[in-house]
């Protein structure tokens, strides 16, 4: 007889946006003449930049003609892609990565929870707590994580850090020594930012521990200040410890186009394997790369027009994200974020928590945003708003909020 994977059933309900999505509907059906706005969403909403759509549309043309018709894709990506992303997003940087650690994807969400194939099951993971959802339930999938202990919403055999206004939103190093870190920065939910100082410190650390970092840059075109790293491999010593997960999603607006991509440096070795041939390998045999049309669109966003729009686009929403923060500020919140990321983390006022909020919020305000206690233990108390909204509906939720 078939038997499943048990350790899908150890998974826990993924309540947050369904029991936000529950809550909002009931408001909406108990109030039809309220105009409910909501930040609550880490989803985009400008549409595709023109010099995206012009590529698009070139690249659906070829598929019409014999002469230009693509089939599957090479297993890494289009060259002319890589080579794009090894200039622009490493080289302009001052980093060398060679195109052939460079994995073409449909996106950040899969390669994090995919990377796990190529590592044992007995590994330890740590995280970051409050922390991207994505990281830790793909563990459980692969019976990484132990039990679930309910009271205190942590895993037996998971190593937290915890992330709260004491340390800036920065985990400090572990006690209990990781075999694989997750680290995202710019952070989702927090905000925040990690400095180049204070990530060579976790580069020094995996190094001498023999542990390997998952860096989730997904956030990294809003970084606006100089001290913060934009990849990882800025680190001295990076390429021998750390994989770094990219995406499109957030920078060029592609969340309902996919694409993504991830490095896997070849100075990245375990027991005499580097691990860039692991992936490939993986790569080649459980996918077929993204789609030649969405490769070319890809390679439109590093065109000096492409460069020019979708700054544009983040300039806007980092205006919004400027409009939440200082409005936040003004009415005397305690906030963070919002300089370097699209999200604002906001503790929850006179003790409220992070579910009261949410209701006090939508009541008062037809205000949406997301409780940071769905976000793991140390999120209660907190609360994300997004920038992804429109300007106006941004400032018309700031007025809404200063006036509770
Ligand atoms: C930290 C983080 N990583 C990855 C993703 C997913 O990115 P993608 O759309 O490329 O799958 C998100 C999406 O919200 C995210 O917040």
């Amino acid at each position: 007889m078939f038997k499943i994977n048990q350790n899908y059933l150890k998974l826990q309900g993924s309540y947050l946006f369904s029991t936000i999505g529950k809550k909002v509907r009931t408001y909406k059906e108990e109030n039809p003449d309220k105009n409910v706005i909501s930040l609550g969403i880490g989803d985009v909403t400008l549409p595709l930049a023109p010099s995206i759509i012009s590529a698009l549309h070139r690249a659906t043309d070829e598929m019409a003609a014999k002469e230009t018709f693509k089939g599957y894709s090479p297993d890494l990506g289009y060259e002319f892609l890589r080579s794009a992303i090894a200039k622009h997003d490493y080289e302009a940087r001052g980093v060398q990565i060679a195109i052939d650690e460079i994995f073409i994807s449909d996106g950040a969400k899969s390669d994090s929870g995919n990377i796990g194939d190529i590592f044992a099951e007995d590994n330890k993971i740590a995280v970051c707590d409050p922390v991207y959802p994505v990281y830790v339930d793909t563990n459980v999938m692969a019976g990484r994580t132990g039990e679930f202990d309910s009271t205190t919403g942590k895993w037996s055999n998971v190593i937290y850090m915890p992330c709260s206004k004491d340390n800036n939103f920065v985990p400090m190093l572990p006690k209990e020594t990781p075999d694989i870190i997750y680290l995202c920065f710019p952070n989702n939910p927090t905000g925040s930012a990690i400095t180049k100082n204070e990530l060579q410190k976790w580069v020094d650390y995996a190094n001498e521990k023999g542990a390997v970092i998952i860096y989730d840059a997904a956030y990294e075109a809003y970084i606006s200040e100089d001290d913060c790293p934009h990849t990882i491999y800025e680190c001295d010593g990076a390429k021998k410890c750390a994989i770094e997960l990219r995406s499109f999603s957030k920078n060029a607006g592609f969340t309902g186009t996919r694409l993504g991509f991830t490095v896997v440096p070849k100075e990245l070795i375990s027991d005499g394997v580097p691990l860039n041939n692991l992936w490939a390998r993986r790569h080649g045999t459980k996918f077929n790369g993204a789609p030649y049309i969405i490769q070319a669109a890809g390679a439109a966003v590093y065109s000096p027009e492409g460069i020019a729009q979708t700054r544009e686009q983040i300039d806007y929403y980092m205006n919004n994200a400027r409009v939440i923060r200082d409005g936040l500020l003004e009415a005397g919140y305690q906030v963070s974020g919002g300089v370097n990321a699209p999200y604002i983390w906001l503790q929850t006022p006179n003790g409220m928590t992070s579910w009261e909020f949410f209701d006090h919020l939508l009541q008062n305000a037809s205000v949406v945003g997301t409780p940071g206690s769905g976000f793991g233990p140390s999120g209660e108390g907190y609360f994300r708003l997004t920038a992804f909204g429109t300007y106006e509906n941004t400032l018309e939720a700031l007025r809404r909020i200063k006036n509770l």
